[in-house]
């Protein structure tokens, strides 16, 4: 429920596979690119954390911890600005990202900022590095809810971690999901069950094909996913802070002094 409609498209709730949110999701952000990073680029900043729309700072959450000296991994880095803070303090970071152009913003800013991230091709499901590789994955609002195959995804994570290794990601808060996707007061009223994990989906009026999937876990699956190879070690849920006034997508103050619109998960892999 990202704050955009490609084309002409109608949105249903049902369910997709791993390969058919891969291949519609790749090409709907390759299109979104543009349009994200020159709406949102200013606040994210080239060499800036932020965990969402809150405006939360990895410098005030401090959830990855010192990075200085570690070997840092981002899934769905898009233009890698929080592998570049990563960079900046010290950290080998890296990105991964399923859109080429997104990755291509990367490499704009890389040269503009003169603080480069490598960064590659992939989909955060089938990780292309070596086992035991990074001491800290983090995604900030990027592959994690695109997925459908979160297991694999999450054996990923556990495999390319060290033992002990810090695991780091913010999504969508899971409460969310029971109201529209509307920063004014129409998404304050819940309209559908927090425990309906149909994914969403955008169909494509002319070709018919999906264009865009989000799916939804509920807290408690959340930590059961987690449970078998993680030690869960902090859950933030940012309040709105004074002052805050950017709407981005269904966030906006309106909700946000009300209700919870990002979870933030910390968790070392045992
Ligand atoms: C909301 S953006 C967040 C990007 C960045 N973390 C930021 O804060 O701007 C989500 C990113 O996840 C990427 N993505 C979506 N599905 C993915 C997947 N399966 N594997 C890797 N990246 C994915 C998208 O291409 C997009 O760049």
């Amino acid at each position: 429920m990202e704050d955009h409609l490609p084309q002409r498209v109608r949105v249903e709730r049902r369910a997709v596979t791993e390969a058919e949110s891969r291949h519609a999701n790749g090409p709907d952000w390759d299109r979104y690119a543009d349009e994200y990073q020159a709406t949102h680029g200013d606040f994210l900043g080239d060499t800036g954390f932020v965990w969402g729309p809150e405006g939360l700072r990895e410098e005030d959450a401090g959830v990855l911890g010192d990075v200085a000296g570690k070997d840092v991994l981002e899934l769905g880095s898009g233009a890698g600005q929080c592998s570049r803070w990563v960079r900046v303090r010290g950290g080998r970071s890296f990105g991964l990202d399923l859109s080429l152009r997104q990755l291509q913003h990367s490499r704009r800013i890389d040269d503009e900022s003169g603080v480069v991230v490598p960064s590659v091709l992939a989909t955060a499901t089938q990780v292309p590095y070596a086992e035991a590789a990074f001491d800290v994955v983090f995604c900030s609002f990027g592959a994690l809810q695109f997925v459908a195959d979160l297991e694999q995804c999450l054996a990923e994570v556990a495999r390319v971690l060290r033992p002990g290794g810090r695991f780091a990601f913010s999504v969508t808060h899971p409460t969310r999901w029971s109201f529209p996707d509307d920063p004014s007061e129409a998404g304050l009223t819940a309209t559908s069950s927090y425990w309906d994990r149909t994914p969403y989906v955008e169909i494509d009026d002319a070709s018919g094909q999906v264009a865009y999937v989000e799916h939804h876990r509920t807290l408690g699956d959340w930590v059961a996913l987690l449970a078998p190879r993680f030690r869960i070690v902090a859950l933030l849920e940012p309040e709105w802070p004074e002052g805050h006034d950017r709407v981005w997508g269904g966030w906006s103050r309106v909700r946000g002094r009300l209700t919870p619109g990002t979870a933030i998960v910390a968790a070392d892999l045992v």
